[in-house]
């Protein structure tokens, strides 16, 4: 009671969002446990102990569990049953380990550390973590299709259709390409992005799936055009805001804090919007978008709170 009125007259808002950001971390840490368990379900043969360690050890080890937490607080804008939104949430967060796995793997981004631990590739092997970022990409529509997800059919498959298109060709995979090509991998003079073509490319391989974090609140909630819309404006935003951070956190921040290795970006010529604006503007960019994402909730009043934290923590976080 004493958080909740904390939150109400807004003297502790940041304290409120750090508890409930971990208190979501457990639930989904706890659920993700009991889902990837080794009893192979109906229709499955067996479940092959080391890919099973593999996808564990991927989504289980860590991570700050923001999407799943967004789409949890989101979804309780409309009274959604935490149950059911903790499902969608685990589903996003196999999807968002399943992208880590694949961008750390030598072909990608060749890393070697992860969440303050060896990436999947060096605690297993390529082909291990490969098939781990496969099983976890497919396990995670095999939870959205779940009953226990929403018992509405209709409602699991805008679940499933919007995922399949925030997380692929044209969201996070495609965005993950234009990454790629933009370092030149491809070519041997790659057009020069531009401000706009950096926007687009973070939009797809970031923003996407923070993006569908927001909406999945929205479709789980039954949500009218207006509070859809405004979901979708404040996920655009965050999702925007979150890679500049994360970009910022490349050049200037601590690696034993961000759990990954530092200062890969400009030495491996990624096209962010860090190296074509300056540090100072691309600050500049992620407090205009806080306020961008903080003011799209406004329809949703104080209930809206511990979003509009989100988009603050997005901003300041250090890992
Ligand atoms: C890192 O995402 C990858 C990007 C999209 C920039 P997070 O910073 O959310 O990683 P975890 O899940 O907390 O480790
Ligand atoms: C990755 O962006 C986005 C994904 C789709 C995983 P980065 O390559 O910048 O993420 P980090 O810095 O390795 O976490
Ligand atoms: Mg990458
Ligand atoms: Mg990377
Ligand atoms: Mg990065």
């Amino acid at each position: 009671m004493a958080r909740v009125d904390a939150l109400r007259t807004g003297t502790n808002r940041e304290a409120v969002f750090q508890h409930r950001l971990g208190q979501t971390a457990q639930d989904v840490q706890a659920l993700l446990d009991r889902l990837l368990s080794a009893a192979p379900m109906e229709g499955e043969r067996a479940r092959p102990a080391r890919l099973l360690e593999a996808m564990r050890y991927t989504a289980l080890g860590g991570g700050k569990r923001l999407r799943p937490f967004l789409l949890v607080e989101a979804a309780a804008l409309f009274g959604v049953a935490r149950h059911h939104s903790l499902m969608a949430g685990a589903a996003l967060e196999c999807v968002h380990c399943y992208s880590l796995v694949h961008d750390d793997l030598p072909a990608m981004d060749n890393d070697d550390l992860r969440r303050g631990r060896p990436t999947a590739h060096k605690a297993f092997d390529e082909a291990t973590a490969i098939l781990a970022g496969d099983g976890l990409l497919t396990f995670a529509f095999d939870i959205l299709s779940r009953p226990d997800t929403h018992p509405d059919t209709e409602v699991r498959l805008g679940l499933v259709s919007t995922l399949a298109r925030a997380a692929g060709v044209g969201g996070m995979v495609g965005g993950q390409m234009l990454d790629l090509a933009a370092e030149g991998r491809f070519e041997a003079r790659p057009r020069g992005l531009d401000e706009q073509d950096i926007r687009t490319l973070q939009a797809m391989k970031t923003g996407a799936l923070l993006r569908f974090a927001c909406v999945a609140g929205a479709i789980l909630g039954k949500a009218d055009q207006s509070q859809w819309s405004a979901l979708d404006r404040y996920g655009s935003a965050l999702g925007e805001a979150f890679q500049i951070a994360d970009d910022l956190l490349d050049l200037e921040g601590d690696p034993a804090t961000v759990g990954k290795a530092t200062h890969k970006d400009a030495a491996a010529h990624k096209a962010t919007l860090v190296a074509v604006l300056g540090p100072e503007p691309a600050r500049h960019r992620l407090e205009s978008l806080v306020a961008q994402a903080q003011s799209a909730l406004d329809l949703f009043g104080a209930r809206a709170d511990l979003l509009k934290c989100a988009a603050r923590f997005v901003a300041t976080r250090t890992a």
